[in-house]
């Protein structure tokens, strides 16, 4: 990889809205390339050919590697978009996705808020918000398991599209979904829809977490992203969670996950007995969100969700988010409601309502600094980050 002629493209690619940003001139992905393993979390600032970085557009190129790493090793490729087109009404927008002379077609709903003014700003919500949504935000309800279905593997709309064989996992199907949403209200416009596409998070509860937080990762469309208890395979670090299993906790590693649901490509299989094989871990996942929104909404009483895994794989992405001068863009609250999953607590209100309201609602002036957890656990950083966070320039 060279950054002989790098411009200031990336930081401007950040800023605009695209599914994927374009990378800088001079930045290449190499497949090829090999990695040493890792029992801490790999550095998030250094290139697969060993160079740190130093600037916002070298954490462009890093992005690209690390989208490129995610989807090879764990995830399964996210198509390109296909020709969409879409129709708006009774609440509903029908969706067709079309390629190769096939097509597929999903709906969701619209619930426009009652207070407020269109165009509206909207929460993406993966089968139902389980968060408070503020006046003034209208819902759309996405089907993702009617995109891709948990089991048996290969079935759902994107399958119809794309081929039951297709090595997208549901995860990365659902991320696809979302992006087509996206597509139909940009293509449909405000004027037909009441939604401005500009001002979109995206949120999911549990499974559906991890699905929120990997449509915000791969679309930067997205404005804002709330996952919810999504535990291992959304904020929480392969690493960390195999370590709390190895110390005696039940919790959801990603031995277990590969033999569940088909949330996660085949190749994984290959991966998952030992996760310091990975150039990356969920840190860099959460760090492809940067500078936008994300608020990581987790559950500090289900062992299951592995607790101190979402916390310290969250403070580590919080650091690349500091580096990018945007750490009040990433929040993490833990709270504990023992085994109401899914069930926020009143306790997180507001720091959800705070997200909302800078991201999504233009009030640029709230404090989004938030880092809590109730967590009976020590977060040891130096067994975990063996790194430091540049300041980017
Ligand atoms: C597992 O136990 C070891 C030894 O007590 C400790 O150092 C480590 O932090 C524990 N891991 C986690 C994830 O809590």
């Amino acid at each position: 990889m060279r950054f002989s002629s790098i411009t200031a493209l990336a930081l401007a690619s950040l800023a605009t809205a695209q599914e994927v940003s374009p990378t800088p001139t001079g930045c290449t992905v190499d497949p090829e390339a090999t990695y040493a393993k890792s029992a801490k979390l790999p550095d998030p600032f250094l290139l697969a050919d060993g160079k740190r970085l130093a600037t916002k557009d070298e954490w462009a190129c890093k992005r690209a590697e690390i989208r490129d790493q995610i989807q090879r090793y764990e995830l399964g490729p996210k198509p390109a978009k296909p020709t969409v087109s879409a129709t708006a009404s009774g609440g509903k927008i029908n969706i067709v996705s079309s390629e190769g002379g096939k097509s597929a077609s999903f709906s969701v709903s619209i619930k426009l808020p009652s207070g407020g003014a269109a165009p509206y700003p909207a929460v993406i919500a993966f089968e139902g918000t389980s968060i408070p949504v503020p006046a003034g935000v209208a819902t759309i309800t996405f089907p993702n398991h009617e995109v891709a279905a948990d089991d048996p593997r290969g079935k759902g709309k994107f399958y119809d599209l794309y081929g039951s064989s297709h090595s997208a996992g549901a995860l990365i199907a659902w991320a696809w979904g979302v992006s087509r949403v996206v597509d139909a209200l940009e293509q449909l416009g405000a004027d037909a829809t009441k939604i401005d596409a500009k001002r979109l998070a995206v949120t999911g509860c549990s499974r559906n977490g991890k699905g929120a937080l990997i449509a915000g990762a791969f679309d930067d469309r997205i404005a804002l992203v709330l996952p919810q208890e999504g535990g291992s395979g959304g904020p929480g670090c392969w690493r960390i969670v195999a370590d709390i299993k190895k110390n005696g906790t039940k919790t959801e590693d990603a031995t277990q996950i590969i033999n569940g649901d088909s949330w996660f490509a085949k190749a994984f299989t290959t991966y998952a007995p030992d996760t310091t094989v990975l150039p990356y871990d969920h840190h860099m996942l959460m760090a492809l969100v940067a500078p936008r929104g994300l608020l990581v909404i987790e559950n500090s009483g289900i062992d299951y969700l592995g607790p101190i895994s979402t916390y310290g794989c969250s403070v580590a992405a919080r650091l690349v988010y500091e580096s990018l001068g945007a750490k009040d863009a990433m929040g993490i609250s833990q709270a504990s409601h023992g085994n109401s999953h899914c069930q926020m607590p009143s306790s997180q209100n507001s720091e959800v309502a705070a997200f909302f309201n800078k991201f999504l609602l233009g009030q640029s002036s709230v404090a989004t600094d938030v880092v809590k957890t109730d967590g009976k656990f020590t977060w040891w950083a130096d067994q975990w980050i063996g790194w430091t966070a540049p300041k980017l320039s």
